[in-house]
């Protein structure tokens, strides 16, 4: 006998089994599912489906909207967004994912959702969307639910050990002699960094570089600022390079590349061995990130569909 229902406390480690089996690169531990699925204030008792057979949970489905208002955006009260979704391998094709599915989005629906992605939620996404390499069932699944890719992002990974940035932290002479300086982030520039991040990031830029000023030191950020003005910037949280922007203006002249390099070297100074990034183009994997080391580890399909 097959049911859907919500998930309760005493799923937890089952859940995270079945998580672990059928999203084998995407693995969970229990603080990081606490932190990230059950206490995000979006997610309410209905967004966690569970599938059982057998009285056993054999498969489940994350499916999100905002209960709490973001930023400009608001509520999104027509989108939705399904972070994650798995069926245990025994027991794919016998139906769980279709019955997960109609589940998911019929609440969704009822609830005025108009819109469906897998998986860019805002802020709390895993992964852009599925793993084109390591889970090629769950895209011919979706692809028969009406589902469309709309985006292929790439993540990527480089060794930080013996690269050499000289090259690139040359050009930040060159950059210098025209006014343009990229240097850490430091007290006397927090306020113009915090004036461009509100003028010239998107909002949730703005409340990531807020949250983790709050909480790191200042020279995780890097900045490029034309005298007085910040016009570029990037960040670091251990490992994990980004977000990383340039003022429309500016865009085009090196500081880009000059950012990157300046804060891969710092990361190294620190210890780190290693820089990821989560969710970029081709374009810009190819143009800025490739000659610094970086290389493709997967690529994602994100997905939407009108309900
Ligand atoms: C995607 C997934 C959830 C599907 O679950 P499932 O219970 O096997 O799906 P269903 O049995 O309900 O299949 C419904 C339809 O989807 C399609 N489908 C499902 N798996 C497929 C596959 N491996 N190849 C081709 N089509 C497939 C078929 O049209 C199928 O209908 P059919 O069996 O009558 O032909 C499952 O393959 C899975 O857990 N994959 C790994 C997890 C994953 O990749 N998640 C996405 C990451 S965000």
């Amino acid at each position: 006998m097959n049911s859907i229902r919500p998930y309760t406390g005493a799923d937890e480690a089952a859940l995270l089994a079945l998580w672990a089996a059928a999203l084998p690169l995407d693995a969970l531990d229990t603080a990081a599912f606490r932190r990230r699925v059950l206490l995000d204030p979006n997610v309410g008792p209905e967004s966690l489906l569970v599938a059982e057979s057998d009285g056993q949970p054999r498969g489940f489905v994350l499916a999100i909207r905002r209960r709490e208002p973001f930023g400009d955006l608001g509520l999104q009260p027509e989108q939705a967004w399904i972070t994650a979704f798995g069926v245990d391998p025994a027991h794919q094709r016998q139906g769980l994912g279709r019955a997960l599915f109609d589940a998911a989005e019929g609440q969704l629906a009822a609830a005025g959702v108009r819109r469906v992605a897998v998986a860019p939620y805002i802020p709390g996404y895993f992964v852009p969307g599925v793993d084109e390499a390591a889970y090629p069932a769950a895209l011919a699944f979706l692809a028969g639910r009406g589902y469309e890719v709309v985006q292929r992002p790439v993540a990527l990974d480089a060794n930080l050990v013996t690269f050499d940035y000289g090259p690139y932290l040359e050009r930040g002479a060159r950059l210098a002699a025209e006014g343009l300086f990229v240097e850490p982030l430091a007290a006397d520039w927090l306020p113009a960094f915090l004036r461009f991040a509100e003028t010239d990031l998107p909002h949730d830029w703005l409340r990531d570089a807020r949250d983790l000023l709050a909480h790191a030191p200042l020279e995780t950020f890097t900045i490029a600022r034309d005298g007085a003005r910040v016009i570029g910037y990037c960040q670091h949280r251990g490992e994990h390079f980004g977000p990383f922007g340039v003022s429309e203006g500016y865009r085009a002249r090196g500081v880009g590349k000059v950012l990157l390099a300046t804060c891969l070297r710092a990361m190294r100074t620190r210890g780190l061995h290693n820089a990821w990034v989560l969710w970029t183009s081709d374009e810009t994997a190819e143009r800025v990130y490739g000659p610094l080391g970086f290389r493709e580890t997967r690529r994602f399909a994100v997905l939407r569909r009108e309900l």
